[in-house]
């Protein structure tokens, strides 16, 4: 298939692209740099799979620049450019809103009475749920923080073009996606960095926040399996292995052979206080269920940020 890969440059979107590649599919893949993180990180990212032939890079801003090119003949959108972290998104919140809805906008519409198009998969994210993110697709939808409430609003526009346009739409919700590659800005990356540096590892609040962490090669499995999915449904995508903060520094502590100094800090607002997937929808549709376990997955990010992971980058 011919598919568009939206945040290509991206933590996830970089993966996604490689899993496709690998599996025969043409990949366009498209991104605008924006400068979160640096933008060398994002440029390694992309180098891990640019020369491969069916892969082809535009370099777009989704809220500015025209899209048509990038679209041509595209089968499968995977929508996964977004502006994503909570703690900027109170400061920020223009950023915010222009890339996570005003894009997802204006792609629609460019999507709109595109005859090729299959599928169109939106990379939403537990954030919509709010404080308490623990259970299956049913849970109200609350986000508690700006960026929250961005997705979900893009969410929503993405529903409005199903059902008044015809969009093929699968939204899938990941819950916190860890793994070599992830952004920097990212709790499990930080307290890594932290660990082998001998810096002090930032706790938010009481620690006791816990999330359902989903490898990262395990998310994109779920992500191309939706192009499977029956049209208009939802999906949660988690890894099933919740920890909390503390459980994941020992586990660190333990992989590193070292104990980390730890700051204490206020928490964070918009922080959610548990996230934990119910799966069993995505199991049922499409047989997807998480295959790396928190330990394994956490020894491989470290040992990929004992290479240098993002440092060599940026
Ligand atoms: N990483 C997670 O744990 C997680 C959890 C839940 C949901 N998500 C969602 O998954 C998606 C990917 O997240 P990620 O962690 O890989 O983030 P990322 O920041 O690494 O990747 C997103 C990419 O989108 C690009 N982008 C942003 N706005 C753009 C625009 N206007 N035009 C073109 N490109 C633009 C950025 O430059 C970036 O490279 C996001 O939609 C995010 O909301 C991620």
């Amino acid at each position: 298939m011919k598919c568009l890969v939206t945040g290509a440059a991206g933590f996830i979107g970089s993966h996604l692209c490689e899993h496709l590649l690998q599996n025969h599919h043409t990949v366009v893949g498209l991104d605008a740099f924006i400068p979160y993180y640096p933008r060398a990180i994002k440029e390694a990212n992309l180098a891990r799979f640019c020369s491969h032939p069916g892969f082809s890079f535009h370099p777009l801003d989704l809220r500015s620049d025209p899209l048509d090119a990038a679209l041509s003949g595209v089968e499968a959108i995977f929508h996964l450019a977004a502006m994503p972290g909570l703690t900027r998104s109170w400061t920020d919140f223009e950023l915010y809103e222009s890339c996570n809805l005003q894009g997802t906008q204006r792609l629609l519409e460019a999507v709109r009475g595109l005859s090729s198009l299959r599928r169109f998969i939106y990379g939403s994210t537990s954030s919509v749920y709010g404080r308490y993110g623990s259970g299956d697709e049913t849970l109200p939808l609350r986000p508690i923080s700006p960026y929250g409430v961005t997705k979900l609003a893009a969410e929503n526009l993405c529903r409005a073009y199903a059902d008044e346009w015809g969009l093929p739409l699968v939204v899938l919700r990941y819950f916190s996606v860890y793994g070599p590659g992830q952004r920097p800005d990212m709790g499990y990356y930080r307290f890594i960095e932290a660990l082998l540096t001998g810096q002090p590892v930032i706790v938010h609040g009481d620690g006791l926040q816990s999330r359902g962490n989903t490898y990262v090669s395990d998310c994109v499995a779920a992500t191309a399996a939706a192009l499977q999915a029956p049209l208009g449904e939802v999906y949660n995508v988690g890894g099933g292995e919740t920890a909390n903060v503390w459980e994941i520094l020992g586990k660190l502590e333990r992989l590193l052979g070292r104990k980390a100094g730890v700051r204490r800090e206020p928490a964070r607002r918009g922080d959610q206080r548990v996230t934990a997937a119910d799966t069993t929808k995505l199991w049922r549709h499409l047989g997807w269920q998480p295959r790396v376990g928190l330990d394994e997955g956490l020894a491989r990010q470290v040992e990929w940020q004992q290479g240098h992971g993002q440092r060599q980058a940026a």
